[in-house]
């Protein structure tokens, strides 16, 4: 297995989580680089969704540290971390559907003064968040849809309004929680292109996903995952001929 990186903006150092008697993590240590990005592969079940809820603090692991940016976080509530610079997006798609793109934009954000003022158009608009939902937009191509309600989205739509609202927060890591499900390959393919432009800004991303072509395609670092335990970690190129890999996840007929 490759070293943790030196120069981690994250690192996860022997993290464990279980639940009831599922150890959906046991002692886990991987670290993502400034600038990277970095993917977690493994079977349904392997635990990665719960490392994204440690690292985001939507859970408390039982034992082990996570550090971002050289700050020690394991304990930090949630809204905390993500005032740091952790954005996510959720395997499970968490849209209001009753509500536009663009409200998605401007709403998630923080807003000094009143919540109210955010919404607002014209002189009385918050302007920097404006800026920002603006920005998103543009960035995810998802102008043509910016008063469409986010019920009526295509998927993969859906998708990059997640990926745009996490954007919005102005953070230094993003985690997406497999970005590509529900895309077709064009879809994909103009996904990576955007994260490969977000990582060139500065972006670090840690991203989990089944699409074997599109993390063999994108990622700098992989780490597999298999029954809470991590079995390699190292460029795709090592880990597309990892025996261990193979045998766990690639070969396996549950792999999706
Ligand atoms: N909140 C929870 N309560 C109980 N069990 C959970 C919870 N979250 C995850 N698990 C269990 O932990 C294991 C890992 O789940 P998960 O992290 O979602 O895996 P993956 O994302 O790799 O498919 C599974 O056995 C799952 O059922
Ligand atoms: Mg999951």
């Amino acid at each position: 297995m490759t070293a943790m990186p030196p120069k981690a903006i994250l690192r996860l150092d022997g993290v464990s989580k279980s639940f009831g008697g599922v150890r959906a993590l046991r002692d886990v240590s991987i670290g993502v680089a400034q600038d990277r990005i970095v993917g977690v592969i493994g079977p349904n079940g392997a635990g990665k969704t719960t490392l994204f809820n440690v690292i985001t603090g939507a859970h408390r692991p039982d034992a082990g540290d996570v550090t971002f940016a050289n700050r020690p976080i394991t304990r930090w509530p949630a809204y905390r971390i993500v005032r740091a610079g952790v954005a996510r997006t959720f395997q499970n798609i968490r849209l209001f559907g009753s509500m536009t793109v663009w409200e998605h934009l401007i709403v998630s954000q923080r807003h000094g003064g009143s919540p109210l003022r955010k919404m607002l158009p014209g002189r009385f608009a918050d302007r920097e968040a404006w800026g920002r939902a603006e920005d998103a937009l543009t960035f995810f191509g998802l102008e043509k849809y910016r008063t469409a309600l986010a019920r009526t989205l295509p998927y993969g739509i859906q998708r990059k309004v997640e990926m745009a609202r996490a954007l919005t927060a102005g953070p230094k890591l993003l985690l997406l929680d497999e970005p590509v499900a529900g895309m077709n390959r064009d879809e994909a393919d103009d996904l990576r292109a955007l994260l490969l432009r977000l990582s060139a800004r500065g972006l670090s991303i840690l991203l989990i996903e089944h699409d074997m072509a599109f993390v063999m395609n994108l990622c700098h670092e992989l780490y597999v995952l298999d029954f809470g335990a991590l079995i390699a970690a190292g460029p795709p190129s090592e880990i597309r001929t990892n025996p261990a890999v193979l045998d766990a996840y690639l070969g396996s007929e549950t792999a999706c």
